[in-house]
């Protein structure tokens, strides 16, 4: 099993919290692998209910920022509050999607198994999957138009199928707080409407949902917040205060050509 996906299924469970702080709450969080920090000093106060794209470069530390903020990644320094309390005492109400690349696909599971995955903290761990359990995994496998694959290994699946059984397993999870890694990275157009109609369902629950997103044509029809990294924090917030010219050329580092330019900012 891949060290993402252990991590999170053995999150120790805690008490729903009484609502108080914003879903996630992160200041001064650097992470370095070896020597140079693949993040430096960033700040984020996600936004009570709603899409939050992340924003940045290959390198940028997206994913970093996503892993560090579970606490699976050594951070040098910071604190991460999710739900106003330490983020180790939420994470049952946090469902993480990995980068495809970061997950070890030759782990023995089937697509129910990870799927079942969701559900590790309501079952136990190491418990036996009861019927309620499969059917709600399953039901969850069907949303995304998976049921047909559930038996099949995960490393049997295409890449695209694969990602709609890390979808399923945050479904069927049922959290407050999403933190998806480039859910769109390779999928057709049929899983992508998938994708952007589960996000609408999140946000028209209240929740909130941080997802790293590269299309810069559909990051502002999806997303209505968007967090800029390059390294360090570029920009945070709504949507049209932070798509501009900028702020992109900025996080790019004045890479980005015009027609990418106006795709973003319109
Ligand atoms: N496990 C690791 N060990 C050493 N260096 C790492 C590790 N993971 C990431 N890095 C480095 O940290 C930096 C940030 O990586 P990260 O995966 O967070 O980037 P990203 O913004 O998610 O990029 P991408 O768009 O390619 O997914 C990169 O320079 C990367 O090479
Ligand atoms: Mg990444």
């Amino acid at each position: 099993m891949s060290p993402d996906i252990r991590a999170v299924a053995n999150a120790e469970t805690v008490h729903d919290a009484v609502e108080a702080g914003s879903p996630l709450d992160v200041s001064g969080l650097t992470v370095a692998y070896d020597r140079a920090p693949a993040l430096w000093n960033v700040d984020y106060v996600a936004p009570k209910g709603g899409l939050v794209a992340i924003i940045g470069p290959n390198g940028a530390g997206k994913s970093t920022f996503l892993k560090g903020a579970l606490g699976l990644t050594p951070k040098i320094s910071g604190r991460v509050a999710a739900f106003g309390a330490p983020v180790a005492d939420a994470r049952r109400r946090i469902a993480y999607v990995p980068q495809r690349e970061s997950v070890d696909w030759e782990f023995p599971a089937t697509a129910l198994d990870v799927a079942a995955m969701g559900l590790y903290r309501s079952i136990g761990w190491l418990r036996p999957v009861r019927k309620k359990h499969r059917e709600a995994a399953l039901a969850a496998l069907a949303e995304l138009g998976m049921a047909d694959f559930a038996d099949r290994q995960i490393g049997q699946l295409s890449g695209g199928q694969q990602q709609r059984v890390f979808l399923a397993r945050a479904l069927v999870q049922d959290a407050d707080l999403y933190l998806m890694d480039e859910p769109f990275a390779g999928v057709d157009a049929a899983t992508e409407r998938t994708i952007v109609s589960l996000l609408r369902r999140i946000a028209s629950a209240g929740k909130t949902a941080i997802v790293v997103h590269h299309d810069l044509q559909t990051v502002t029809e999806y997303f209505d917040h968007a967090l800029m990294i390059n390294v360090r924090r570029i920009a945070a917030g709504p949507m049209a205060d932070v798509m501009t010219a900028e702020n992109l050329q900025k996080t790019y580092g004045g890479r980005l050509a015009a027609p990418q330019l106006a795709a973003a900012i319109g």
